[in-house]
């Protein structure tokens, strides 16, 4: 399978999901298993904006840092950036935090409300520059059509 056809079989399975099911919680805690093992990444999961910090949500994967600051990291600067950010190499970023030493390459997409970042999705890799145009597309497409409290309303 191509990854667009895997990330094709995702977003029929997140629709499914997210039709069934409108506690934000539960949704990002099975979204992120699906992300995970359909796409065979190292670490999956979420962040939730909790005053002035990010605080772990729902994950797939080894444990992980629970609080991140607004602007540290790639979490942290993705927030305070307010857009989706692609790191090939995780040694090569200033002040990437590192939860675990295996992890090379990472994508981080935040989640919007009203032009706000209130969640984040988090995706580590073991190999480096796992992540790229397909990814942030397909990603961007279920954060937006299934995680954004908008998206939510309207189901
Ligand atoms: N590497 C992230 C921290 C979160 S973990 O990867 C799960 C960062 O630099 O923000």
């Amino acid at each position: 399978m191509t990854k667009e056809e895997k990330y094709e079989n995702l977003l029929a399975q997140v629709k499914a999901f997210a039709d069934a099911e409108n506690d934000e919680i539960a949704l990002m805690a099975n979204v992120a298993a699906l992300i995970h093992e359909t796409m065979g990444f190292w670490w999956t999961g979420f962040y939730r904006v909790v005053g002035q910090e990010l605080v772990l949500g729902p994950f797939q994967g080894p444990v992980a840092c629970t609080r991140i600051k607004f602007g540290r990291g790639v979490c942290g600067t993705a927030w305070k950036e307010k857009r989706t950010i692609i790191v090939d190499d995780v040694e090569q970023f200033p002040g990437h935090i590192a939860c675990s030493s295996a992890s090379k390459s990472e994508i981080v997409v935040p989640i919007f409300s009203d032009g706000n970042v209130i969640a984040e999705l988090d995706i580590d890799s073991e190999k480096l520059s796992t992540f790229d145009k397909i990814d942030k597309n397909y990603l961007e497409k279920i954060t937006m059509l299934y995680l954004s409290p908008k998206s939510m309303v309207l189901r």
